[in-house]
Order: C-alpha cells, then structure tokens, then sequence
C-alpha cells in the first residue's frame, strides 16, 4: 500500500462543505471509494451532496442519508453509490451484505459511518474524511492514498 498522505481543514460554514465535497467530486475517478467519518450531524451527508454535484448528479436529485436501506445510487458521470451503516447491527454478518460489490465497481462509493467497517474489507486505496465539530464550524482531516487527492489543499484553494 502506498503511504497514508494526511491533510487537516477548517470548513467554516455549511456552504463550504458543499464546496469541499463539489471539488472531491471533480477530482474522483471511477472506482474511488471515499469513506466518511465522524459524529451524528458533523456533515457526512452534506459532504455527499457536493460530491453528487461534483460529479454531474443533476442538480434537483434528491441526496439523503439511505437509512432504511442500505444504498442509493445517483446518475453522475459515474453512478454514485451513498452507503450509510449507522444502523447496522454490531453483530451484521459482513459477508452477506455485499459492501464489496460496490467498493469493487465502476461507479464512485461513499460510505458514511465507515469507521463501523472491519479493516478486511477495506479497498486497498481510499480517501478517508474524518469530521469533527469545530466551534461554529467543522474540522475536516483528508487520509489517502491515492495520488491524485493529495493535491486537495491545492484545490481547495482555488
Ligand atoms: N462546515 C460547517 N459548518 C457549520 N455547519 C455545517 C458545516 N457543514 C455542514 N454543516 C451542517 O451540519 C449539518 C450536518 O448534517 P448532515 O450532513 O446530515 O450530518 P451527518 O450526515 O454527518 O449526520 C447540516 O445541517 C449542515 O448544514
Ligand atoms: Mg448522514
């Protein structure tokens, strides 16, 4: 595995994560699984809907948390996948429910409360988005190992 390149960011407003999350949309490739963590409320659904934006999902396509199933999926340039496992059982057998069909696809994946997955099925190259609250704001720390995520304090700033 190539190593782990670590970037930490302050989004000040609820706007800015859209932005965040539209650039990482722009910057993903087919394939790409981005796993979100982070608390109830931190922006991990909100993040999703600029990465929706990012890659061309049309612009009034409803982007919400699936919480009674377990995917949703948006037209983009690639099918987007938004899976969340807040409500998963501690106990959830794993191997049925079919995580690395996603995670191994032509489409880009984003996982929220990916902090819940066992280290075995996690893909070999990700971006991971910790996200933390931070007075008004929120505190935003990007680990990947993929090459062309690491250029997103460059882009950031554009
Ligand atoms: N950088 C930010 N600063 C302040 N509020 C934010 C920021 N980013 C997102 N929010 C707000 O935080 C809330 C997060 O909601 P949501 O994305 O549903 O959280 P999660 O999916 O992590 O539970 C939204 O109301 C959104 O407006
Ligand atoms: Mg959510």
């Amino acid at each position: 595995m190539k190593k782990l390149f670590k970037f930490r960011y302050h989004s000040p407003s609820a706007q800015d994560t859209l932005r965040i999350g539209k650039k990482i949309g722009e910057l993903a490739q087919k394939g790409d699984v981005i796993l979100l963590c982070g608390d109830l409320g931190t922006g991990k659904t909100w993040l999703t809907k600029g990465i929706a934006k990012g890659l061309g999902v049309p612009k009034n396509y409803p982007i919400t948390s699936p919480s009674f199933v377990f995917v949703h999926v948006y037209p983009g340039c690639f099918p987007l996948y938004h899976i969340d496992l807040y409500r998963l059982e501690k106990d959830v057998d794993w191997s049925l429910l079919g995580l690395e069909e996603y995670i191994f696809s032509e489409g880009v994946t984003v996982i929220e409360w990916a902090e819940k997955m066992p280290a075995s099925l996690l893909p070999p190259q990700y971006l991971k988005i910790y996200i933390y609250f931070s007075n008004e704001g929120r505190d935003l720390e990007f680990v990947t190992n993929i090459a062309y995520f690491k250029q997103i304090g460059y882009y950031l700033k554009n």
